[in-house]
Formats: structure tokens, C-alpha cells, sequence
């Protein structure tokens, strides 16, 4: 099979991408480092990687053409900087759109995406919220600019999967609270946690899961989600145990900003009815991977799509 990845550098497409090409698969991926790192994917002989950015339409273009992929899988995104509206919809709505027009015009068989829980809002109107609630992004930047792909999807024609997904953290996460915790304990500063509550899954579950929709599985909007939340300082306490360290720095507890949500619950029933149950790695086991990896590599980065002060964040996500 030959699978044309964008955003292959970040968490979760190079998480697809390893497993494509362990079982002898061809990937071309392409990112432009803005959250992705190059050493995220090693270098072998079915991997093809270009390094630029899919808001060029004709490198898409021509990349597409050339590599005559059976599927895309659109992992890239742009978030880190929640005032930046044009890079967020230079990548997010324009990078769509060049990568839903090759598709259609080269015959690319399938597509895949991966969708913001943020589009529902975040004053959602059930818990946990169905897949036919009404989306409003209108919220943030990021949330916004996301929304616009799937709703091109939608009118493009194309077989297309989109996954929305709840908070998706283990090895090479670099943005949200994980990281940012890691890397303020690592150099003894005080954290903050708000009183928000998020549903924590395992990038590596996630990936098991797109490899099935790769291979065929599902049609149309999918949540992925175990359903369950956990507060915000369950995280932080599960970084401070990963971390060993010897004291337990108590955190500062802060109220929710405007354009965060206390709680988004995403019910997940379609997709165990249609991929099947999935066994969800554990809290501690999903933090102490990202921890280990963050010891190796180090963090950068830290992004979040939240507007908060640069030196107060901690607990976003
Ligand atoms: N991680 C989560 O919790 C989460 C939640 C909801 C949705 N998503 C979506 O899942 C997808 C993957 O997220 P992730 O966690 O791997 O994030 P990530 O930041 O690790 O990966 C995104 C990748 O896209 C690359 N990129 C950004 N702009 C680009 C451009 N113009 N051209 C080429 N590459 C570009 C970045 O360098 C990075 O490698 C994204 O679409 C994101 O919006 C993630």
C-alpha cells in the first residue's frame, strides 16, 4: 500500500507511519517542522520525506502525482500560535483544501483526518456529546480553521474518515499540558492546573486504530475517545510520579479561561461498533512512555491554542 502522510514528523503521523512502514508499506510523508521533529522518524528505504509545507499547492501537486498514493492521512496542523489566524488557515483550511483537490483529481482512494473535539465548542450541548451535535468552532483559531477541512471533505465526494479526537498525549506530544509540566518540574518551577477535566488517550491506541481504517474500516466521522475524563491534576500527579521526583510540588489550582472547556466528553459507541473494542493503555503507563521519551529527546515547544500568558502556561490543553 502506498500512504501519502501530512504533519509525518508530529505525534500522530509519525506513530502511523512507523507502523506502515514496519509491515512493508510505502509512505511519502511531508512536514515543515512548525511542531514536528525530524528525528521522530528514522530513515528507511519505503519512506520518502519532503520537507515543505501543504499550503504549496503545486508541491502537493507534484508530490501526489508522483507518488500516486491509494490513501492520504492528514495529521498536519497549525496551532501554537493563537493569534497567527493566517498560518492557522494557511495550513489548516488552504493545506486542506490543495490535499482534497489532488486527491480528487488524481483518483486517491481514500481519506483520512484528524478532527479537534474543539469543533463542537466548548459549551457542548451533551455529555457525553454524539456525533450528530451540531459543530461550532467558535471558539478559537484552531478550532475554526479545522472545521473548515471536514466540511470540504464532506462536499469533496471522496470515501473519507474523519477522527475527532479527545486528548491524544504519550511519546513526541509536544504540545498541551504533558509537556508543559515535564518541562517546568524539570527546571523546578511551579505549575498550575485548572479545574478542567479531559479524556486522556495513548497516541500508539490511536494509531492501532487508523491502521484499521487505512485497511479499509469505517466511513465518516468517528470520535476517538475512551469516554471516560480525568481532572487536569491527575495528569500533573501522574507526570510528578513518572518523574520520581523525591517532593510533591503542590500545584496552583486556577479557573478555566474563556476559550477552554470544564469537560468534553466524546461518546465513542460508533467506533467500537464499527473498529471494534479497543484497550486503552492506562493513564500512568501513557505518561510514563511520554516522560521516558521526554528524557531522552527533551521538550520543545510546549505549544498550546490557548491564549494564556507564554510564562503562566501549564495546565492547557
Ligand atoms: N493531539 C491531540 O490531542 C489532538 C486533538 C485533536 C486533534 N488533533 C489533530 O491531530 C493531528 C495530529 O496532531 P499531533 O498531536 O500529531 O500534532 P503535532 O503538532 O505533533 O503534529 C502536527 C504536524 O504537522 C506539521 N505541520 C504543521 N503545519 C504544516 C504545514 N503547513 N505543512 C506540513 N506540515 C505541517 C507539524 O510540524 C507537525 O509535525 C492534527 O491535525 C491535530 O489538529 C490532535
Amino acid at each position: 500500500m502506498r500512504v501519502y502522510i501530512t504533519g509525518v514528523c508530529g505525534q500522530v503521523g509519525s506513530h502511523v507511519a512507523e507502523l506502515l512502514l514496519e509491515r512493508g508499506d510505502h509512505v511519502w510523508g511531508i512536514d515543515n517542522l512548525a511542531t514536528g521533529r525530524r528525528e521522530h522518524l528514522g530513515d528507511t528505504k519505503n519512506l520518502t520525506l519532503t520537507l515543505g509545507s501543504i499550503a504549496d499547492k503545486q508541491l502537493i501537486s507534484e508530490t501526489i502525482e508522483e507518488f500516486r498514493p491509494d490513501l492520504i492521512v492528514h495529521a498536519a496542523a497549525s496551532y501554537k500560535d493563537p493569534e497567527d489566524y493566517h498560518n492557522d488557515t494557511l495550513t489548516n483550511c488552504v493545506g486542506a483544501a490543495n490535499l482534497i483537490s489532488a486527491a480528487k483529481s488524481m483518483g486517491v482512494k481514500r481519506f483520512i483526518y484528524f478532527q479537534t473535539a474543539l469543533c463542537y465548542g466548548v459549551s457542548p450541548r451533551q455529555q457525553p456529546i454524539q456525533l450528530d451535535h451540531p459543530l461550532f468552532p467558535a471558539n478559537s483559531s484552531y478550532a475554526i480553521s479545522k472545521a473548515v477541512a471536514e466540511q470540504y471533505l464532506e462536499i469533496s465526494g471522496l470515501d473519507y474518515l474523519s477522527f475527532r479526537l479527545a486528548n491524544v498525549i504519550g511519546p513526541r506530544n509536544l504540545s498541551g499540558p504533558l509537556p508543559i509540566f515535564f518541562q517546568r518540574l524539570s527546571e523546578g518551577k511551579r505549575c498550575f492546573v485548572t479545574k478542567s477535566r479531559r479524556d486522556f488517550v495513548f497516541v500508539k491506541d490511536l494509531a492501532q486504530c487508523v491502521l484499521k481504517a487505512i485497511d479499509g474500516t469505517g466511513h465518516g466521522a468517528y470520535h476517538f475517545s475512551s469516554g471516560t475524563d480525568v481532572a487536569i491534576k491527575d495528569l500533573y500527579d501522574n507526570v510528578v510520579a513518572a518523574m520520581r521526583l523525591s517532593k510533591y510540588p503542590e500545584p496552583e489550582v486556577r479557573d478555566l479561561g474563556t476559550d477552554d472547556a470544564p469537560s468534553i466528553l466524546l461518546d465513542p459507541a460508533k467506533t467500537f461498533a464499527d473498529f471494534g473494542p479497543i484497550d486503552f493503555t492506562p493513564l500512568p503507563a501513557i505518561v510514563q512512555s511520554a516522560v521516558d521519551y521526554y528524557n531522552e529527546y527533551g521538550v520543545v515547544g510546549g505549544y498550546t491554542h490557548l491564549r494564556i500568558d507564554a510564562e503562566k502556561k501549564s495546565a492547557v490543553v
